[in-house]
């Protein structure tokens, strides 16, 4: 496996690559889920590129950016063991000027995570786009987990035509059925046994709704009992487009919630 640090080394490299090229951008601090993600681009293509960089623009202000995990040593093994062919690492100078060109997100990136988090899919969406274009993979990989993340990554593809698939891939759960997160390691015990609610909030809406449930209020209102007393920022029954929506259709729905310990968002999903 290759590191690379610089801009400039990627794009020499990029030059020489020939085959399907599978991209995985993280954030690093990698877990089973970033590792599920990266062995099915393992498994799809002839190159596998990860990315770890933790992208300063996708943060507001009084966020997590300077204390966000960082386990650079760790995390190359990983990749290693993985068989990754290329880890991009670079820094936020090889990454960004002063005063760039800005991508602006679309409406829809300003409600749920957008809501609370104005202006953070802008970020998202700007790194985003410069890995596709220095990487020109074939195929990157991306985590349902991030449900309007993902959307918003294909909403862009498509509306700037990018050269690139997008692969959505399954939520990676611990064992307890708590979704993986870089962001759970801030968790005491007692608040990851209290966070178990999450998931099993989840689990019980996917029920109600195999079995017939199509009143998303009714699911809301369930969920909600099964979260008490936790502190529950927000519980959403949306559209494939992340409009709200009264009625359930199956195979076009997703159900969202987020709860909050302190100053820690957890974020879960389920599609339907
Ligand atoms: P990060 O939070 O590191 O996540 C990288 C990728 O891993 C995302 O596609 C995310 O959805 C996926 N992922 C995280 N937890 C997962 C889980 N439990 N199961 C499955 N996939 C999971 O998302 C980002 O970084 C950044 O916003 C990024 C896209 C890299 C841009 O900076």
């Amino acid at each position: 496996m290759q590191i690379i640090k610089t801009v400039e080394e990627l794009k020499n490299i990029r030059k020489t690559l020939k085959g399907t090229i599978g991209f995985v951008p993280t954030m690093g601090a990698l877990h089973d889920g970033h590792i599920s993600l990266i062995k099915k681009a393992r498994e799809e293509n002839e190159i596998v590129i990860v990315s770890i960089f933790v992208n300063p623009t996708q943060f507001l202000k009084g966020e997590d950016l300077s204390t966000y995990p960082r386990k650079e040593e760790a995390d190359i093994k990983i990749c290693q063991m993985c068989k990754v062919d290329y880890l991009f690492m670079p820094d936020i100078k090889t990454m960004y000027e002063e005063d760039e060109v800005l991508i602006k997100a679309p409406q829809n990136s300003y409600v749920l995570e957008g809501f609370t988090r104005p202006g953070h899919f802008d970020g998202v969406l700007q790194v985003v786009l410069k890995l596709f274009n220095l990487t020109q993979a074939t195929n990157a990989y991306f985590g349902k987990k991030d449900a309007q993340q993902l959307a918003l990554i294909q909403q862009m593809v498509k509306n700037l035509f990018l050269p690139i698939n997008i692969i959505p891939c399954d939520i990676v759960r611990e064992n307890s059925g708590l979704a993986m997160s870089s962001r759970n390691v801030y968790l005491s015990i007692e608040q990851k046994q209290e966070a178990l609610k999450i998931s099993k909030s989840i689990y019980m809406a996917g029920n109600l709704i195999a079995k017939g449930e199509r009143d998303a209020n009714i699911v809301k209102d369930k969920i909600y009992e099964v979260l008490a007393p936790l502190d529950i920022e927000y519980v959403k029954v949306v559209d494939k487009r992340f409009d709200e929506i009264e009625v359930i259709e199956p195979s076009n729905t997703i159900i969202l919630v987020v709860v909050r310990f302190g100053n820690v968002r957890l974020l879960d999903n389920i599609w339907m």
